[in-house]
């Protein structure tokens, strides 16, 4: 199996570490019965959800590139962060472990729901190592500990939000730009996706370029403004870009601005992990009308604003719109209800059961 990076700049290879950890492309289809619903034809779904049996969703395709990169280094624990439910986290150890990798989490707060309870249990059965740090100080501090008291530790930013991580969305529209080639969609006019710690937002806008896609990319911005931004964004695509054209002469030199890149902020509601009421009807209208799962933190923030701009008439309603879902869709119920127990975790999170204790112990 080849990137299709590679297949476009083949100059790349011998430089950049990847390895197939998914199933990919992934499906495109037309959301027929939520677009009769709310009148909307022209209204698409990137199935990223399945992007893999094991675990899917948005953190695949960029662990394509960071393993790769950690094996190569001869890195064996994976040190990364995430709020208390991580799906990165999660992602992280279920297709770390696949490759004989360790993952080490460090978990700042975030609101307290019964989805982040669930990956706190999948976290601990899937064999990370967790360790409670409370807030970005917290994590800071405990990074140099670790490092200071640890080898071969491979250092991950939130999200796999690096510029490695990134090439895999990267890699991703031009995965897109071959299925509208091959006529499976129409070029969409608005591509929206879920804008957290960046690389996916990111890759896109730089792998749009690349295939040459005039699609506008927006990002719904679902964590503080502090760290999701269009500046913040730009930065990366520019990294990303210094990444590529460092190793291979035929990527173009493109330079994004601030200007260049479409954020919306109006669907975060109370901050990253708050679940907001349109989020939340997003979610029931999806799940009804096309039988799909969104998760209150990211992607139903994404569709509310999908919903919103269509019911607003904000975009037009021919042109084609592209929603990139993000969120994993694998059924883990089974495993947290007759493997999973949350005494097993360390101490310090057992608190989080507290409310809710007995579910988790049958
Ligand atoms: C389900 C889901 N969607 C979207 C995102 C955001 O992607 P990014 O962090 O690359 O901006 C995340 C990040 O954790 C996620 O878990």
């Amino acid at each position: 199996m080849e990137c299709v990076l590679f297949d476009k700049y083949p100059g790349l290879k011998k430089h950049i570490a990847w390895v197939p950890l998914g199933s990919f492309p992934t499906p495109v289809r037309r959301l027929a019965k939520l677009g009769e619903e709310i009148g909307c034809r022209n209204i698409w779904i990137k199935e990223d959800d399945k992007s893999s049996e094991y675990y899917g969703g948005n953190k695949v395709r960029k662990l394509e590139f960071i393993l790769a990169d950690a094996l190569r280094k001869k890195k064996r624990t994976i040190l990364t962060y995430g709020g208390l439910g991580t799906n990165h986290g999660l992602a992280t150890t279920i297709h770390g472990k696949r490759l004989g990798l360790k993952t080490l989490l460090l978990l700042v707060d975030q609101p307290l729901t019964d989805h982040v309870q669930k990956n706190l249990l999948l976290c601990q059965h899937f064999g990370a190592q967790l360790c409670y740090v409370r807030n970005t100080i917290g994590a800071a501090l405990n990074t140099i500990r670790h490092f200071l008291t640890k080898t071969a530790l491979y250092y991950l930013p939130p999200g796999g939000s690096s510029p490695l991580g990134s090439l895999g969305f990267v890699a991703a529209a031009l995965e897109l730009k071959r299925q509208i080639d091959a006529g499976e969609l129409p070029e969409p006019k608005y591509i929206f996706v879920a804008l957290g710690s960046k690389g996916t937002m990111a890759g896109l806008l730089v792998g749009s370029r690349l295939a040459g896609l005039d699609s506008k990319i927006v990002g719904v911005r679902v964590a503080y403004t502090w760290l999701a931004n269009e500046r913040s964004t730009a930065r990366l695509a520019n990294k990303i870009i210094s990444l590529l054209t460092g190793y291979d002469e035929a990527v173009p030199t493109i330079r994004f601005k601030e200007e260049d890149v479409s954020v919306l902020h109006d669907y975060c509601g109370k901050g990253y992990g708050f679940a907001t009421s349109e989020g939340k009807e997003a979610m029931e209208i999806l799940n009804t009308t096309e039988s799909i799962r969104l998760d209150l933190t990211y992607t139903a923030k994404t569709f509310a604003a999908v919903l919103d701009l269509i019911k607003s008439g904000k975009i037009q309603g021919d042109a084609p719109i592209l929603y990139w879902h993000t969120y994993n869709s694998v059924d883990f119920t089974r495993t947290i209800k007759q493997e999973c127990d949350c005494r097993q975790l360390p101490k310090s999170f057992h608190r989080f059961f507290e409310a809710n204790l007995i579910p988790y112990l049958q």
